[in-house]
């Protein structure tokens, strides 16, 4: 319900601020202030101050910073009316008379709200009876045990035009309540209303209290579309929920002496009932669409950096962008989002379930900021090799800064954004062959373990070789002027990233050669144009199997292949490569980097370059040629390999 303004400011002069936060935690007087240990997050000394002069709170510590309404609403969890209810209850205030029309109001959302409860109770029994067997059978074989389908409530929606309706009028529902809820589809041609949800598995959607309020429903199969929603109801908005936000709460709570779960945001309700499942209770989605504002100030209470978690391929890239985006004018002090991308092609239910909650947790680990996102867009697959293209690319940089709304975090991201700059457009000695100045010898874009060019558009071409001028970006594999390498190169950044991920794929199998059995095959089809790299790759699939592990160990050691490798002749080759400190930015080349790390990198490298064949439709050349070994299949492979060659090119270590 509104509130008279009039009211709220009575609330906010006649409830003593530091009265109220008192009675929920402890304050010691400091001069005209309280202060005390913020409940907001966990410290040792106390940064959380209470003026009551000014009728706010503010902690130094993370930010969090209200009145006394605010207070109550985030230590006592509730809504705004709820908490001003309370405040009032406390200070003996009446509340104000509600108008009829907030009576009717009220009145039809508590009946919403019964409505959809003893719809989910319909939904649930038809799970178990009879005519629920089928869609029982699909939940056990998607492993949703007993106890997941009690506790998430899941449903069976029958496949009849009004199984629902007819239940839910027999319990005096009318049929107008029912449409309201949106339950019911009512056809334009005026025949009859019938069930929204029929022949579906029903996830319901429950508000922060608990209460359902809307239902997803997705077919057994492989049908169209894959889940349906419901639409807004005077109880249910879209954008104002998060799917299992109430158990996110529960489980996310701070508890003395115990870590609390991170706050995890995923794409699908099967993600989130997974991820709960193995250990991460945190984890809460959106509804089948891109995060708004609303949203990420509710995963705020939770968390001051919840993990937003991506799919690892371009769809999923896009959405951390558009995240990324959305939220960057709303941070705040303290206020933040992290993102994580998964593998390629999995998402967190079928990654725990291929690879074990172990591998979702180092995925979750490795997230990484969004100023880190931010640089990563608009810097990933751009050339900054003259001094207009580096002037471009610090303006963009800025602009996303000035997006910052609040102003302190704003100067912050934009020392940041320069201090990047400042130090990637520096070139630097190249370890080896001297001085050959340009971004190429630098460190280049993308910093972090999943490097450049995994934001943005298509690479660009074009650019300096060996000083004359090549193909510009609409280009394409034809449309290029190839013009002969002869050494020096000052290519933009992308091509660089892509040489150093080559270099990183080679690299890391001679550091862990103990990988390389594993991964030869894959190994075997990575484009490395480079001579060096090819060469060295050859050599190492080549010595599978043959050089002896050191007296003692079952694994090859690093030592045992390098040594190969400098007996044939690699021995420059070898030294170059991992003279260039690609650990810096990808640890798990180290030799001696945990293993399952390098696993986790290789692949996350690898996949990357298996998408790129896909554009270039390598990939199913690839498996033509698999299908069909002729000279044709194999001669349209080369000529492929060969065109994406020269766009990608470099030719030597340097
Ligand atoms: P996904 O297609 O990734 O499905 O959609 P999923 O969650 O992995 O489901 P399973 O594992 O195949 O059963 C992610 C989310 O997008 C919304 C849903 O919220 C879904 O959970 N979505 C998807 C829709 O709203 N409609 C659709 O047709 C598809
Ligand atoms: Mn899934």
């Amino acid at each position: 319900m509104a509130f008279p303004p009039h009211f709220l400011d009575d609330i906010r002069a006649r409830v003593p601020l530091a009265d109220v936060i008192q009675r929920r935690m402890k304050l010691q007087k400091r001069g005209r202030e309280f202060v005390g240990l913020c409940p907001f997050h966990s410290e040792k000394t106390p940064s959380f101050t209470v003026n009551e002069d000014k009728g706010f709170f503010h902690c130094f510590g993370c930010g969090e910073h209200g009145d006394v309404i605010g207070f109550v609403m985030k230590t006592d969890g509730l809504s705004f009316p709820e908490a001003v209810e309370r405040l009032a209850g406390e200070a003996g205030l009446a509340m104000p008379a509600r108008t009829p029309d907030d009576i009717r109001r009220e009145k039809k959302a508590k009946g919403l709200y019964e409505l959809m409860e003893a719809a989910c109770v319909f939904f649930e029994q038809q799970l178990r009876a009879d005519g629920g067997k089928e869609a029982a059978d699909y939940l056990t074989g998607r492993s949703f045990d007993n106890r997941t389908v009690v506790r998430y409530r899941l449903g069976w929606a029958p496949d009849k035009r009004d199984a629902l309706k007819i239940a839910l009028m027999g319990q005096d529902f009318s049929e107008d309540m029912l449409l309201e809820g949106g339950l019911l589809s009512k056809p334009e041609d005026g025949r009859p209303t019938y069930d929204k949800f029929r022949g579906r598995v029903i996830f319901p959607i429950a508000d922060r209290r608990g209460r359902i309020i809307a239902f997803g429903g997705r077919v057994l199969g492989d049908g169209m579309p894959k889940y349906l929603n419901s639409p807004d109801t005077p109880v249910f908005h879209k954008g104002h929920v998060l799917y299992a936000m109430d158990k996110a709460a529960e489980a996310t709570r701070p508890r003395a002496g115990e870590e609390t779960a991170p706050v995890v945001v995923t794409e699908g309700y099967t993600d989130v009932i997974a991820l709960h499942r193995a250990g991460f209770g945190g984890a809460v989605a959106p509804l089948g669409t891109a995060l708004t504002e609303n949203q990420i100030e509710l995963l705020w209470r939770l968390a001051d950096e919840p993990i937003l978690c991506f799919d690892g391929d371009l769809a999923g890239e896009r959405a951390a962008a558009r995240a990324a985006e959305r939220a960057l004018p709303l941070l705040k002090p303290g206020k933040s989002v992290r993102f994580a991308l998964l593998p390629a092609g999995e998402d967190p239910d079928t990654l725990i379930r291929n690879q074990g909650q172990d591998a979702m947790a180092r995925v979750l680990k490795a997230a990484f900021p969004l100023v880190e996102m931010i640089w990563r867009m608009e810097t990933a697959n751009r050339s900054s090799d003259t001094p207009e293209r580096k002037a471009q690319i610090r303006a963009a940089l800025r602009t996303r800064g000035f997006e910052v709304a609040d102003k302190t975090v704003q100067q912050y991201y934009l020392a940041e954004f320069d201090k990047r700059c400042q130090e990637a457009f520096t070139p630097q000695r190249a370890q080896q062959g001297g001085w050959r100045g340009g971004p190429g010898q630098g460190q280049g874009f993308g910093r972090g373990k999943f490097g450049g060019g995994r934001f943005g558009g298509p690479p660009r071409r074009g650019g300096f070789t060996a000083g004359r001028w090549q193909s510009g970006p609409n280009g394409g594999p034809n449309g290029g002027q190839w013009v002969e390498d002869t050494g020096v190169r000052t290519d933009g950044n992308t091509d660089v990233m892509l040489l150093r991920q080559q270099q990183v794929l080679v690299a890391a199998l001679i550091t862990h050669p103990a990988l390389l059995d594993e991964v030869a095959e894959e190994f075997g089809t990575v484009s490395l144009p480079s001579r060096d790299l090819d060469g060295l790759r050859q050599e190492m699939l080549a010595s599978v199997g043959l050089i002896e592990p050191k007296d003692g160990e079952s694994e090859v050691d690093t030592e045992a292949l390098k040594n190969h490798l400098h007996r044939k002749g690699f021995g420059p080759a070898v030294d170059r490569l991992l003279g260039r400190e690609l650990y810096e930015l990808w640890p798990f080349v180290r030799a001696g980097s945990d293993i399952e790390d390098a696993r986790q990198g290789w692949r996350q490298i690898f996949d990357r370059f298996r998408q790129r064949d896909a554009g270039s439709g390598i990939d199913d050349a690839v498996r033509a040629l698999a299908e069909a070994p002729s000279e044709r299949n194999k001669a349209y492979l080369e000529r492929l390999r060969e065109e994406r060659e020269r766009l990608n090119e470099p030719d030597n270590l340097d």
